[in-house]
């Protein structure tokens, strides 16, 4: 990779926007949305435009809008207003964008006037309520923030459309999620260097930002870096990396047009897994192997999922946490109560990608979430296409809510061996999670590089050298 992410080039995003004018009923408007103040508007947190937006304009302009319509497509935006130049810096002006990015475009004023000449248009669930209440007052009718909520027809065959040809990602989108790719594995490599007992998580999770802000990219979704594994999405990072924990770091890296990586690594502070450790990490690791093994065309994800379940629950069956046959375990839902998350879900320009359109996107007509503990949270049930990226991250975490549930050891029946759990606690979490792109034969783990085998990831931890 050169040392600074390549943006998409603009001949990829016209056809990206050919193709969905092609799809179109009915003229269509995306907005990129605005900056979202912290307690007071002059002081916002970083702008990041809708992913929809990034997809086909691939700029992160500030409340600008794309009109596409059958014959053309239009870009909107604020032109650059005096005080710009004194606050944030001149913008480019309207005739330099338009000749950067080869589209037509124009001031942001213009739009209404095109939308009454339009006619009816549709548009996406909007990213933020001030975005929603912009498009309210421009499209004169209400439009719907919660993509589970009765979109009308107009904006649900906008949002199929837009899903269509989302879900099967262009080689301009491959290779940004490669650069993801790249930038991500470089920061969980410097995570690993960076560990050692004493230090706080925040001092790794500081060294991983570092290594992704200062080679262009930003983080994907708020870092996880904690030895607290067992707390799913633990935002905290006050936690002391101490001699004998496991650190979870699940950070992913985007680029500067917001394509996402997604990773988690799980790795001793000392340096070398126990015994325990090493064991109940082989027992994750043969379930992200054997769930990365079936990611190919015309494979149904949640067959994926089942597949790392009960790969999961074989280890456990070998390491004396459970008795009994796995396939019986399984229909009781014993995995869910170790693995209570899905395998994995979509990938691209957001790290769960288009779930701003709810389930309309990760389930196909036909299919809906199950009920069950072990499948409830599994994002994503499609048949599987080449061009698709999915992560693949089992887990196994000791989660006393679950493992303490009346209702739970019910539904176990005895089949969990306490006493042999006990030899694992020095184990609250452990993920290990990979992007992965189907391809026509089968699949490519796009962050496969990064070292998750026991004895390689201890030798990436510089300080027991
Ligand atoms: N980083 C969030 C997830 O893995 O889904
Ligand atoms: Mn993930
Ligand atoms: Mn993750």
């Amino acid at each position: 990779m050169s040392d600074w992410p390549a943006p998409t080039p603009t001949s990829a995003l016209a056809r990206r926007r050919d193709a969905l004018r092609a799809r179109l009923r009915a003229p269509a408007l995306i907005a990129s949305g605005f900056a979202r103040p912290r307690n007071f508007l002059g002081n916002p947190y970083e702008f990041r435009a809708s992913s929809h937006f990034l997809y086909l304009v691939g700029r992160q302009i500030e409340g600008a809008a794309l009109l596409l319509e059958s014959d053309a497509a239009t870009l909107f935006v604020e032109p650059p207003a005096p005080d710009d130049v004194l606050w944030t810096g001149s913008p480019a002006a309207l005739d330099q964008l338009e000749r950067e990015l080869e589209l037509r475009v124009r001031p942001i004023e213009e739009l209404a006037r095109e939308l009454w000449r339009a006619g009816e248009t549709a548009t996406l669930p909007p990213p933020d309520l001030e975005t929603s209440e912009w498009l309210r007052s421009l499209l004169e009718r209400p439009v719907e923030p919660d993509p589970d909520d009765s979109l009308s027809e107009l904006d649900a065959a906008l949002s199929d459309a837009m899903i269509e040809q989302r879900l099967v990602h262009d080689e301009a989108a491959i290779a940004q999620l490669r650069q993801a790719a790249a930038l991500t594995i470089a920061a969980h490599r410097a995570g690993m260097s960076r560990t050692r007992p004493g230090l706080r998580e925040a001092v790794v999770m500081a060294e991983m930002e570092r290594s992704i802000r200062s080679a262009g990219g930003r983080l994907a979704y708020g870092p996880i870096v904690t030895v607290r594994g067992e707390v799913l999405h633990n935002d905290r990072h006050d936690g002391m990396l101490n001699d004998g924990d496991l650190l979870l770091c699940d950070v992913g890296a985007e680029t500067p047009e917001g394509w996402a990586g997604d990773v988690t690594r799980t790795w001793p502070v000392s340096g070398r897994f126990s015994a325990s450790q090493r064991d109940a990490y082989q027992a994750v690791l043969a379930a992200h192997d054997a769930a990365v093994a079936a990611v190919r065309p015309g494979t149904r994800f949640r067959d994926v999922h089942r597949i790392a379940a009960r790969t999961l629950l074989e280890g456990l069956v070998g390491l004396g946490v459970f008795r009994g046959d796995v396939d019986e375990l399984y229909e009781r839902g014993a995995a869910g109560v170790f693995f209570p998350h899905g395998v994995g879900h979509l990938l691209g320009l957001d790290v769960h990608d288009l779930e701003d359109l709810g389930d309309r996107a990760g389930y196909p007509p036909g299919r809906s979430r199950a009920t069950s503990l072990g499948e409830k949270y599994l994002r994503l049930d499609r048949d599987l296409a080449p061009g698709m990226a999915v992560t693949i991250e089992p887990g196994f975490y000791r989660i006393s809510a679950l493992l303490d549930d009346p209702s739970e050891s019910e539904r176990l029946g005895g089949a969990l061996d306490r006493s042999a759990l006990a030899r694992f606690s020095d184990v609250r979490g452990i993920r290990i999670e990979d992007d992965v792109l189907v391809t026509e034969t089968g699949n490519e783990v796009i962050t496969g590089e990064l070292e998750k085998e026991p004895s390689a990831v201890e030798a990436r931890i510089a300080w027991t050298d």
